[in-house]
């Protein structure tokens, strides 16, 4: 018989420090995503964080949920993005999915939103006939090294063994692109580049309007849900480690030295995410920084929903790109999440919002 249990804050903590969460034979959660969801400053200490299903002693899979708000007219609307849905190989088919699912829409009175879903899940979602898609993203995937080693046997894993010669042609075609990249300069107008945000930028953010201010950028920057080390945990299904995981905070100046664009950029085995960038009139610097910053970090690909920016990348002769590719952002809310936002609602949603930012 599968039972349903809720953990929220309080609960979530205690159960990951007397280490229960790993005596099954996968983790619903890490500790370090745990600990990021108990510092989520946009949750309170009712709102449930992870959803277990239960057969009798045997965990059969989870739901994740990470609260968020969005504030209009004063108001504060608070909704949770699902993010992390796993049901063990064992348990599928059985509905357990579609009751864990049930339960997150009756914690939130169906308050609830997703994004960057797989296929397999998002049949499941319209399954549910609960969920409506609001307005896509349009974006684009820029490629700047070429990366046949990983690509291709993704792809074709029967060509694994022939990782060697694509590793060598990896090399030979990326020497060549890095004399071509030479020509890219070090930016003559001011720029920083910082761990986190500091005093003034957080001064500079204050006049836009975001879906995560200042501190909670930086919260998420000091409770990361991945961590940079060798190992993937093989006991748990999302993102846990990467080799090289880290948060950026850009900074860029005019030539009268005024702040005029800061940007929160995240680089996880070298391919790049525009998490957010707040500007005044301050993208063509910004890009023009971007293109830089590709070249210092041998990035392999940008990943960029931020239209302004990819509309001056378009326009740039000197962006270092060798290929690229649209891609669109799928959002999808339950209709009583919907039902409950005013009606000319748009929420704005830069790349980092929701969990983007966080993997
Ligand atoms: C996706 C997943 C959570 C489903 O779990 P599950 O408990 O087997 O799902 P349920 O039994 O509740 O529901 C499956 C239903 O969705 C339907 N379904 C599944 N894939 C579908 C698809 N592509 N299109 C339409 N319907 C689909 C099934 O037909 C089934 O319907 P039924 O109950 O009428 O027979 C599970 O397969 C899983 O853990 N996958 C790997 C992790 C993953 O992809 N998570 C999503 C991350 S965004």
């Amino acid at each position: 018989m599968i039972h349903l249990k809720t953990l929220n804050k309080k609960q979530l903590e205690a159960w990951v420090s007397s280490g229960d969460y790993k005596k099954y034979g996968f983790l619903p959660i890490t500790a370090h995503r745990a600990r990021s969801h108990i510092k989520n400053p946009k949750a309170t200490p009712d709102q449930t964080l992870l959803i277990l299903a239960f057969d009798d002693d045997q965990l059969a899979g989870y739901l994740g949920c990470f609260p968020d708000y969005f504030i209009k007219d004063g108001k504060t609307f608070r909704y949770a993005w699902l993010s992390t849905l796993f049901i063990s190989n064992e348990f599928r088919g059985k509905r357990i999915a579609q009751n864990l699912l049930n339960k997150a829409f009756e914690e939130y009175q169906g308050n609830i939103a997703i994004t960057e879903f797989t296929k397999e899940a998002e049949g499941l979602y319209n399954k549910m006939g609960v969920f409506k898609y609001i307005q896509p993203k349009q974006g684009k995937r820029y490629y700047f090294r070429t990366d046949l080693e990983h690509i291709i046997p993704a792809k074709k894993p029967g060509l694994k063994s022939l990782q060697p010669v694509f590793r060598l042609a990896d090399s030979v075609a990326n020497i060549l692109i890095s004399v071509k990249n030479t020509f890219v300069k070090k930016p003559e107008f001011k720029f920083e580049v910082l761990d986190k945000i500091d005093q003034e930028s957080k001064i500079f953010l204050s006049k836009f309007q975001s879906n995560r201010n200042a501190e909670e950028i930086n919260g998420l920057i000091d409770h990361p849900w991945v961590l940079e080390g060798k190992t993937k945990d093989e006991k748990y299904l999302f993102s846990s480690y990467s080799q090289q995981f880290r948060y950026y905070w850009i900074k860029i100046f005019n030539k009268n030295n005024e702040l005029v664009a800061g940007a929160l950029l995240l680089v996880r085995d070298r391919h790049l995410k525009i998490s957010y960038v707040f500007s005044a009139a301050g993208n063509d610097l910004f890009t023009e920084f971007l293109e830089y910053f590709i070249v210092k970090h041998k990035i392999i690909t940008l990943t960029s929903y931020q239209a302004d920016v990819n509309r001056r990348i378009e326009a740039s002769k000197s962006f270092p790109a060798i290929h690229k590719r649209d891609l669109e952002r799928r959002y999808m809310f339950h209709q009583n999440l919907i039902a409950h936002l005013p009606q000319s609602f748009e929420p704005r949603f830069q790349d980092g919002d929701g969990d983007c930012a966080m993997t």
